[in-house]
């Protein structure tokens, strides 16, 4: 015999109440057609999956984002809150913000992991296109990292300067890298590479 769900109200619904509401009035849910760009994520543990599609505009801003999701109500709701979080944000400041796990409140305690499904969409949606971008780019300086525009002549000149060793202070010195994270091998290469003392001043 089919049982009938009881209608949710506020007692019997003991989540935070932006989940509550992000939940109950999803924003931003649906399809982008390409050219937007889009991307997946699942988890193999629960079965959840989640497809998300932006339009960025020439400066690299979130113009148009929405989302497909098929999970728990905290996905629904990290996804509703999120993309209405990176509208109007430029992919380098969609990407940092996605990293820092952030939700008002708190995230809701032992479901980070449906929070990060969420951002992990989102940031693999903004790897793709900084590589479509670094694989257009037809600037007189080879491009490293799209999020925040830091050429390779940058980058070099900073380890150079700063005797640098690891990816995170190459970060802490110019920004590049603290976004999609999808030029980490490229600046993992620069670090490795010996022979940048060609580098000429700042090229930002
Ligand atoms: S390209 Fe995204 S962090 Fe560098």
């Amino acid at each position: 015999m089919l049982e009938v769900a009881e209608p949710l109200n506020d007692a019997k619904w003991p989540l935070e109440t932006v989940v509550r509401d992000n939940f109950l009035r999803p924003r931003n849910t649906g399809t982008l057609e390409p050219p937007a760009h889009t991307a997946c994520a699942a988890s193999v543990t629960c079965g959840a999956a989640i497809r998300m599609s932006f339009k960025v505009d020439e400066s690299h801003r979130i113009t148009e984002i929405r989302y497909q999701a098929a999970g728990c109500s905290v996905l629904v709701a990290a996804a509703s809150n999120l993309t209405e979080a990176v509208k109007g944000m430029t992919t380098g400041q969609a990407a940092a913000s996605a990293r820092q796990l952030t939700w008002p409140g708190g995230v809701p305690a032992g479901r980070e992991e449906c929070v990060l499904l969420a951002c992990n969409a989102l940031l693999e949606g903004i790897k793709h296109f900084s590589d479509s971008v670094r694989d257009e780019w037809a600037g007189d300086e080879a491009l490293i990292c799209t999020c925040f525009g830091v050429s390779e002549k940058t980058i070099q000149r900073h380890v150079r300067l700063g005797g640098f060793e690891r990816i995170e202070e190459v970060t802490k010195a110019c920004n590049a890298g603290a976004g999609c994270r999808s030029c980490w091998p490229l600046i993992q290469d620069i670090l490795d590479e010996p022979n940048y003392a060609t580098a000429t001043g700042p090229h930002d």
